[in-house]
């Protein structure tokens, strides 16, 4: 036991001391009988609010049906179903599906499957993504050395690559510079018929919600064609109508060869997709990959019911709705206090960054302390505050959260 009383490992970075028992919609009840509104949505993946009706029914009957139905030994009567209705979602490129319970793992196929399908061997990632905290999902991000500390050598093989810099005055020039030091890494580290893929968090989530510049994709895009590298997007923050679109790379003029799913697609349940084009799967070799709980029934069962709530009617128009009244009431706080420096954001993935990290911590503490309102830090210095409640969230809500942070500006100022 720990010197704290607890058997639990101390390794896990806390947000809050908070102790609960149980969620409903956008709050979170702890030991005390307290209600908390969470705007962590459980890092954006509980996307239909906690214990979403739909959602519990859905996993409570598959539970008496299978519990586990193990996809080499027989297969269940639900992954047939997730794949096609995620075929109707994804990206008209995207027809073939792979399943299994974590980004990181789904990360990590993601790799596995770009290198059967080019018989190349590197990959690319950029300056400030993140992927995940496995040995080779910490390889490719970037974002925070201090959560690389210690944990080094990682696996070989990925090279990073610049991303541009959100900040600079002049954006044109600088997408160009970092597309041209793609252009040099390719002459400096690694021919590009080296390189499997390149891989691209459509929305940048934990160095601080950035979006990724639409001509920066294009670049990409456009490189990849030219070099036959595969262009894979991690979605597993920005998919499932968190930015108000299905998935986020629905705003670029782009179709990508694969698709990373996690997270809000089966409303915080364990549960990852990896979506490819049928010709990549081809090239997969059969009994090469695997996993004793892919594809779990409870997993599928989740996920189709979090799809039925998120394409009902009107879902995705509240989620824009909410996510522009978000940005409108933030932005108004620019006038009261020059530390917030910026406020950003597509749909409910919004970010307002400060001066310091020292000020997003207090702010984060105030609404935790004084309105019970749950917000978490993001980005490489700890400086943004990310904004990311359930897709559920109601204008009453957003108003309750932004009150919450002007109280807090104002006390911490
Ligand atoms: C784009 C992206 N990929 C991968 C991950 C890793 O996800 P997880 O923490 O669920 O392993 C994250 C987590 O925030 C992420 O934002």
């Amino acid at each position: 036991m720990g010197s704290s009383g607890s058997h639990l490992s101390g390794v896990w970075a806390k947000v809050t001391d908070l102790k609960v028992v149980r969620g409903e919609g956008c709050r979170v009840f702890d030991v005390n009988g307290d209600a908390y509104l969470d705007f962590t949505a459980g890092i954006a993946a509980a996307s239909t609010g906690h214990c979403h009706p739909t959602v519990v029914k859905a996993i409570a009957e598959q539970a008496h049906r299978f519990v586990h139905a193990q996809v080499n030994v027989y297969e269940h009567d639900l992954l047939e179903p997730v794949a096609a209705r995620l075929a109707e979602l994804t990206p008209p490129s995207i027809d073939t599906f792979f399943f299994s319970n974590s980004s990181d793992e789904i990360l990590e196929a993601a790799v596995k499957v770009a290198k059967h399908a080019t018989g190349r061997s590197s990959i690319i990632t950029f300056d400030g993504a993140f992927h995940g905290r496995t040995l080779l999902t910490m390889a490719m991000s970037t974002s925070r050395a201090i959560d690389r500390e210690g944990y080094g050598p990682f696996p070989s093989g990925v090279h990073v690559a610049p991303f541009p810099d959100p900040h600079a005055s002049d954006q044109e020039s600088e997408i160009s510079r970092a597309l041209r030091g793609l252009d040099r890494l390719f002459q400096t580290q690694i021919v590009a018929r080296d390189v499997a893929a390149i891989f691209v968090e459509p929305v940048i989530g934990e160095r601080g919600y950035i979006p990724t510049p639409p001509a920066f994709v294009a670049g990409l895009a456009e490189r990849c064609a030219e070099h036959g590298i595969l262009f894979i997007a991690d979605e597993t923050q920005s998919g499932f109508g968190r930015t108000g679109k299905m998935f986020a790379i629905e705003a670029h003029d782009v179709e990508p060869d694969i698709l990373c799913m996690a997270k809000g697609i089966a409303s915080g349940f364990p549960f990852a997709a990896l979506g490819m084009r049928r010709s990549i799967d081809d090239k997969w070799r059969p009994g090469s990959h695997g996993g004793s709980s892919n594809g779990t029934p409870i997993g599928c069962a989740a996920a189709l019911a979090t799809i039925e709530v998120l394409t009902a009617d009107g879902f995705l128009d509240n989620v824009r709705n909410r996510g522009t009244q978000l940005i409108d009431e933030l932005r108004n706080f620019q006038q009261l206090d020059d530390a917030l420096l910026h406020v950003r954001g597509r749909g409910l993935m919004v970010a307002t960054e400060f001066d310091t990290p020292e000020r997003a911590a207090a702010i984060v503490e105030h609404c935790l302390e004084h309105s019970k309102v749950i917000l978490m830090t993001a980005g490489t210095r700890k400086r943004t505050i990310r904004w990311m409640p359930p897709l559920i969230v109601t204008a009453d809500e957003i108003d309750e959260a932004t009150a919450a942070f002007s109280a807090a500006i104002r006390a911490t100022g």
